[in-house]
């Protein structure tokens, strides 16, 4: 999907102007742009609705925690052959944001729909290891030492997980000491795209979870990916940074990776019953148009449990909203 790249200005293009590919653009009537999306939420802002309170007459358009028109995403189509892969960093230098819960859940998610899914642990903390049940210091080998010793195959670090579909290149604090020693490698913002190209076929995704900053290790990521997933947290300060992120990904796509686009911006952390969950919402919507997913990510405390769990929601609480929603997320990401 060709989306804008560039954070739509606040005062000129907005998101219904620009894009007319998205049944959120067609009716958006008494909103107009930069609609205030904390009333927008739940249902549409009937123009002549006398009693605000009265939600049953106006629910002719369903609206999504978007501020835009529910719409159904299609099941994705079964797949018969696999790969090559879609390589996809989940990106973002604010910490704790949701990219690696999302890596995880998301992963899972594609893996049930018959997807072959290589998650890629590109954090020294290793949390994407631990959630899916690894113990990063019990590792002899790592992500690390494919980025460092050439002759060291792949899929002689990747393992399988509990999970049918899902395997990991796995790390741990090693990964920390990569950042300074690939500055003197030829080729360094390639390292990585290097290290995957053998396992390529053999997945459909391959998702990779990068740390909270825009260091070598993130070019490294975003130099081997076809798309970049944004998770934005509906916080006051999540939109700072931004900006200098949507810049690093311009400049990797002009001087390293042509084919790099944002693949959808992912607001995480919603909170349904908060004016400011929606406020925020509202503005990352304003500001990235259909950029942004129409899946949202609510806040709740069965994320923290997975982890301590080692499993994606998906397998923890398969009923539950939020494994519903990575499911979601799963089909607009093929659709995409
Ligand atoms: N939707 C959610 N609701 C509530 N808690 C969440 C949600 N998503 C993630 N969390 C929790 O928030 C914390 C940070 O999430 P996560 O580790 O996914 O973020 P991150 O962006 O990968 O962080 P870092 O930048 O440190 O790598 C974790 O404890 C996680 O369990
Ligand atoms: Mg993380």
């Amino acid at each position: 999907m060709s989306t804008s790249q560039q954070p739509r200005s606040e005062s000129g293009d907005t998101t219904a102007g620009g894009s007319g590919t998205t049944a959120g653009a067609t009716s958006e009537p008494a909103a107009g742009p930069g609609y205030s999306g904390a009333a927008a939420a739940e249902t549409a802002p009937a123009a002549a609705g006398e009693d605000q309170t009265g939600g049953e007459q106006a629910e002719e358009v369903k609206l999504g925690p978007t501020g835009r028109p529910l719409r159904e995403i299609p099941e994705p189509p079964e797949l018969h052959t696999h790969g090559p892969a879609t390589v996809l960093a989940m990106c973002n230098q604010k910490g704790g944001v949701g990219k690696t819960t999302s890596t995880i859940n998301l992963g899972a998610a594609l893996a049930e729909y018959g997807r072959r899914v290589l998650l890629v642990d590109f954090d020294p903390q290793g949390a994407l290891s631990v959630g899916l049940g690894v113990q990063p210091h019990e590792l002899e080998q790592s992500v690390y030492n494919v980025i460092m010793e050439r002759s060291l195959p792949v899929d002689s670090v990747i393992r399988n997980t509990k999970l049918e579909g899902i395997d990991l290149l796995p790390s741990n604090i090693d990964l920390s000491a990569a950042e300074v020693q690939l500055v003197a490698e030829v080729g360094r913002e390639h390292t990585l795209l290097r290290v995957l190209h053998p396992v390529m076929k053999q997945y459909d995704y391959v998702l990779v979870d990068c740390q909270p900053s825009l260091g070598l290790l993130t070019v490294n990521a975003l130099t081997a990916s076809d798309g970049v997933i944004i998770p934005l947290e509906c916080e006051f300060f999540s939109l700072r940074g931004v900006a200098l992120l949507i810049d690093t990904i311009d400049k990797v796509r002009e001087r390293l990776n042509p084919k790099l686009d944002i693949t959808g911006i992912l607001a995480t952390m919603f909170d349904p019953r908060t004016l400011h969950s929606k406020e925020v919402m509202a503005r990352v919507v304003e500001a990235f148009g259909d950029t942004v997913f129409d899946t949202v990510i609510n806040r709740t405390v069965r994320f923290p449990e997975t982890t301590v769990a080692g499993e994606p929601i998906t397998k923890w609480a398969p009923r539950s909203a939020g494994a519903a929603a990575y499911r979601q997320l799963a089909r607009e990401v093929i659709g995409r």
